[in-house]
């Protein structure tokens, strides 16, 4: 893998606790040190390799006997922003080793599951796969979804691609085995459980639908966007921010207060949300670090109206403007709370030598782990 990876932890979140689907996980791959060193935080009993796609041969993934394969390949290529080389660019080629391979398996998986960022729907490379699903009789689906349409107040807007084998090409199983579901097939294994491999692939994601770049937000905002905004803020279907924030009295403030400098610079190009409200934008890999685009930050002073703060800014000196950002107490969302919203159970935690940089970087290449455990639900209904 050519760019660091996504975390794969997720994957193995989702089962079970989180999709309330009995599953075993096979094997865990990524080649990301700190992908692996949260996942097997985590999760120390599972199989975790440290591993590229590629440098797995066939022979050992009929050896792993699957179920049910989930992926996020690289999707650098897919972006609207990203270059457009597609199947040519070398970040897909675990992607279409997977492909490859997934027609000489000696057992073809009966599930799989496939995330990607808003744009892949138009690729070859989705176009491939859905060519090799096909030939291979699987039978699928593809969504785009947002955690906003589980009531979750983030928009990340993904693909999603579910397949399942069509009962016609389960080969030995017959069909009331199909329907029982979980219990493997043809195997001296006892488990009743399905086995899950789940490569844990690069998913590096660019900030996606709310991202226009080089416009300016809210300060200079068009009407169009103050009205989303505030269309989102009275969907009362999602829930609101204060919901996900760790009790203030348990915050280092000093961490995570946005430094003056970055006041100064970035102030008009912040996406600001206030603990009532019921949206915040995707959180991508630069958060914390880099203002633009990257996740909305929090105005911890709710007395403080924002409207105000931001009126005539730029005819004040830079001291008076200062003073005033500094009113709005604009602060990152921690890592625990960009988790909350990314859908991580309370049970998740970060390994203490992990820095709080790198935790922002896994997690804005996540996925949200309350979609997918439903999309999950839905693919073995
Ligand atoms: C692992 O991923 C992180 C975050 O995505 C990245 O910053 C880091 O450079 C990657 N490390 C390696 C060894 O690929
Ligand atoms: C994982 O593999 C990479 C690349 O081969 C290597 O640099 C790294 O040290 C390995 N990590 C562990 C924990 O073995």
């Amino acid at each position: 893998h050519l760019k660091s990876s996504s975390v794969s932890y997720l994957f193995f979140l989702l089962l079970p606790p989180e999709s309330g689907i009995p599953a075993q996980v096979v094997a865990a791959i990524d080649i990301n040190t700190t992908a692996n060193q949260v996942y097997r935080h985590n999760f120390p009993d599972t199989p975790l390799w440290n591993k590229t796609i590629e440098g797995i041969s066939l022979d050992d993934f009929n050896k792993l006997s699957f179920d049910m394969i989930l992926m996020s390949p690289p999707c650098q290529p897919f972006t609207r922003i990203g270059r457009q080389g597609d199947v040519q660019d070398p970040r897909t080629k675990s992607f279409l080793y997977i492909l490859d391979l997934l027609p000489r398996l000696s057992r073809l998986p009966r599930f799989f599951l496939l995330e990607n960022v808003k744009g892949f729907e138009t690729s070859s490379a989705r176009d491939l796969m859905v060519q090799t699903l096909k030939d291979c009789g699987y039978t699928f689906e593809e969504i785009m979804v947002s955690p906003t349409s589980v009531g979750i107040p983030n928009s990340r807007l993904r693909y999603y691609l579910l397949a399942k084998i069509s009962p016609e090409n389960v080969g030995i199983q017959t069909s009331s085995e199909v329907l029982g579901a979980f219990s493997r097939h043809g195997e001296s294994d006892s488990s009743e459980q399905p086995r899950v491999m789940a490569p844990t692939n690069p998913g590096t994601c660019q900030p996606e639908e709310e991202i226009q770049r080089g416009r300016i937000l809210y300060k200079l905002e068009t009407t169009t966007d103050a009205q989303r905004k505030e269309n989102q803020n009275n969907d009362l279907s999602v829930r609101q921010i204060q919901d996900y924030l760790e009790p203030q009295s348990e915050i280092n403030m000093e961490l995570y207060l946005l430094p003056p400098k970055t006041l100064l610079r970035y102030a008009l190009l912040m996406d600001i949300v206030q603990p009532t409200c019921r949206r915040s934008t995707c959180f991508t890999k630069g958060y914390g670090w880099y203002v633009e685009g990257t996740g909305s930050v929090l105005q911890c002073s709710e007395e403080t109206e924002m409207k105000s703060v931001f009126r005539g800014l730029d005819q004040h000196s830079e001291e008076d403007k200062l003073q005033r950002l500094l009113k709005l107490k604009l602060r990152y969302f921690t890592p625990r709370e960009v988790a909350n919203l990314m859908g991580f159970p309370q049970s998740f935690s970060f390994p203490a030598q992990v820095p709080t940089k790198q935790q922002y970087k896994v997690l804005g290449n996540s996925l949200n782990v309350v979609v997918v455990a439903k999309l999950l639900r839905q693919l073995v209904s």
